[in-house]
């Protein structure tokens, strides 16, 4: 382990002594404790129990409390963390599937060892597996690809074994930081990695072919030397086949040429088709039009009947728009009433859809605007309740929360116009590609945006407590980035609210905690975010603390401590529920303060107490 690792760790350790997190203690289940003691004697190869014996394994014992050898648990949850077994001379097989029935291992040590056999696929149901190291054993087979939905691995050592095959596509673990497989017998090209974030790679000794990626050169020869097939920097061999390969792109032979020449005749049949079908459409339309008299709006027209998807095509055939059922809110700068039609009409970009409706980007042409028209669905609730309630929210305004442009409501369909944010979600920065023009956030702009959300949030719960109006579906496809990049909050109370406030207000703040674990961990969230939050606890109360923070931010001149006093908020925030649960205002005092230690540079003493 590199000394500042270790010396990160121990600080954090230290930091972690002065926390307590309120979780229940329980026993391991005697069918995990069953299950183990069976994949020890498959692991040394004797049926017996003689070996789980000497190993203090026995189903009358309590792993943790009697602390079978080479076993560790969290002492306050026992549950099982750790599997150590080095060096101890077992020449059996890996019975993955039991060893993983104990749920919340985050590290298999089984190096040096005379293993045998294959890693099967159920090493996959390990889910919270940090470490697994099973190097300098006489394993062989493929890995098998559910490996790669291990995305919280960190580190894989399957060196001196004899895996062969190819790899499985590991790109899918984001935050993998050390990958050995050195003196093995893999074959097939190297995996397109994350190579930046990577400490550790090697795969010398093997049998791969192919250019060597460039991002990976940084390894240097010694890990991917002892690969015949292997070429490119940093290895002296010069990959050949580069020239040729493009050579042979170029030339078409004929039979392909004959097929291209085909496939281009059926499009121009395709197309003609199309244009005459949507001409008579058209046609058809105008017709309709001048019989019922709308007036027609000649400019746009063409452009807005060419759309086979607007909104006004999935709207309710039994409601007609209502041009009194429109609220215009922002009038000065936005849509005149007469083109809220045209709008609907306008070709619209379905960009999601969930339980609570669907949001569509739809760009007016005529004013040169883009906007996103949420349509609200199962909100049973009068057009005069929710006119009311919009109204009401649009005059509640925080710069951190996104104003409605106008709303529509009609007995059937409610619609709400926003101004399209160009610069996407935070879900979008947090996990979509990066590259040149969009950078991963740093921890300054996190911490920001951490600190921005609070406080809007925190406003509007005061401010709509006599309503008890909360936000309703907080997530990070919902925090949208400004034209500033700065934070606001988008869809604040399109929900159905259970009508009792405690619950509304609190459902908010756990989602805000749900926020803040992905700002922090870089993960994508599943479900409602409580398997992050059993996650990000199981590998705190371990040693490595700092492996669950986004790499992106881990190694700035960034102060670990603030980062760890801000995941303890996300998870007292994500423990709330209860009536003594932190408030909104309450959570964004918190980060406040945290922030403002983190700007002045001075944590000298934590007041992380409950
Ligand atoms: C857990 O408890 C055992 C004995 O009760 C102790 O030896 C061990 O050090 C404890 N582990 C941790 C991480 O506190
Ligand atoms: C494992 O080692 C034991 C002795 O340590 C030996 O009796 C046994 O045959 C070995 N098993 C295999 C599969 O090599
Ligand atoms: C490794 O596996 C290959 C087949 O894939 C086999 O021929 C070879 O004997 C194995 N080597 C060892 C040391 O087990
Ligand atoms: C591996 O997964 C990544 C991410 O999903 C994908 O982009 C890539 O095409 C996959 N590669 C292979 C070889 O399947
Ligand atoms: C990679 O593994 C080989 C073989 O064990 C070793 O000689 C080499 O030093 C390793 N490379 C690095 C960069 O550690």
């Amino acid at each position: 382990m590199p000394t500042f690792l270790f010396f990160t760790t121990f600080k954090i350790l230290s930091i972690l002594i002065l926390f307590n997190f309120p979780i229940p203690s329980f026993c391991v289940e005697v069918h995990i404790k069953r299950s183990l003691i069976d994949f020890i004697q498959k692991l040394s190869g004797d049926n017996s129990d003689d070996i789980a014996k000497t190993f203090g394994w026995t189903i009358s014992t309590d792993p943790c409390t009697h602390q079978w050898n080479g076993v560790s648990c969290n002492n306050e949850t026992g549950t099982l963390k750790k599997i150590i077994l080095e060096n101890k001379g077992f020449n059996g097989s890996i019975d993955a599937s039991s060893l993983c029935r104990a749920p919340r291992l985050t590290v298999v040590s089984l190096h040096h060892n005379e293993l045998q056999g294959p890693l099967l696929p159920e090493i996959s149901d390990c889910k919270q597996l940090t470490h697994l190291l099973i190097n300098g054993n006489k394993l062989s087979g493929s890995l098998p690809s559910s490996i790669s939905n291990l995305d919280n691995l960190k580190r894989v050592d399957i060196s001196g074994n004899n895996f062969s095959g190819e790899l499985p596509n590991l790109s899918l673990i984001s935050g993998l930081k050390s990958f050995l497989a050195q003196d093995n017998q893999l074959s097939g090209s190297i995996p397109q990695l994350d190579f930046e974030f990577l400490d550790d790679f090697n795969i010398s000794g093997n049998l791969f072919t192919g250019k060597i990626p460039k991002d990976a050169a940084k390894f240097g020869a010694e890990s991917f030397s002892g690969n015949p097939g292997l070429c490119g920097e940093p290895l002296a061999r010069v990959c050949q086949d580069e020239t040729t390969a493009s050579d042979e792109s170029k030339a078409i032979p004929g039979e392909k040429l004959a097929m291209i020449i085909g496939y281009a005749f059926l499009g121009f049949v395709v197309i003609l088709f199309l244009a005459f079908m949507i001409y008579k459409k058209i046609d058809n339309k105008k017709k309709e039009r001048t019989n019922t008299s709308v007036n027609p709006i000649n400019a746009s027209e063409s452009i807005t009947e060419r759309s086979p998807y607007s909104i006004d095509g999935l709207l309710n055939m039994d409601s007609p728009l209502i041009a009194s059922a429109l609220v215009v809110l922002k009038p000065n700068m936005s849509i005149p009433e007469l083109s809220f039609e045209n709008l609907l009409k306008a070709p619209a970009e379905l960009l999601g859809k969930n339980k609570n409706g669907s949001t569509y980007k739809v760009v007016l042409e005529e004013v040169g605007s883009t906007f996103v028209v949420k349509r609200v669905k199962e909100l049973k609730m009068s057009e005069d309740e929710f006119s009311k309630r919009m109204l009401r929210i649009d005059r509640t305004r925080h710069e951190s929360v996104l104003s409605a442009v106008a709303f529509y409501c009609s007995k059937n369909e409610k619609l709400v116009l926003y101004d399209y944010q160009q610069n996407g979600s935070i879900f979008n920065l947090l996990h979509g590609n990066f590259n040149a023009n969009h950078q991963p956030l740093d921890w300054y702009k996190r911490l920001d945006i951490a600190s921005r959300v609070a406080n809007g949030l925190a406003f509007m719960h005061k401010e709509l407590e006599d309503i008890n109006l909360s936000h309703g579906n907080l997530k990070s496809t919902n925090i949208l980035m400004g034209i500033d990049i700065n934070p606001v909050i988008s869809e604040y109370g399109l929900t159905v609210q259970s009508g009792t406030k405690k619950n509304d207000f609190m459902d908010d703040v756990f989602n805000f905690g749900v926020i803040l674990l992905e700002l922090l961990t870089g993960k994508v969230v599943q479900n409602n975010g409580t398997e992050l939050a059993q996650w990000v606890q199981s590998v705190v109360k371990e040693e490595w603390t700092v492996e669950v923070f986004d790499k992106f931010i881990v190694g700035d001149t960034a102060n670990e401590e603030t980062m760890v006093r801000l995941l303890k908020v996300a998870l007292l925030c994500m423990n709330s529920g209860h009536a003594s649960g932190p408030s909104m205002a309450g959570v964004a005092s918190m980060i406040d303060e945290l922030r403002e230690d983190e700007e002045e540079g001075s944590i000298v003493s934590l007041k992380c107490d409950n």
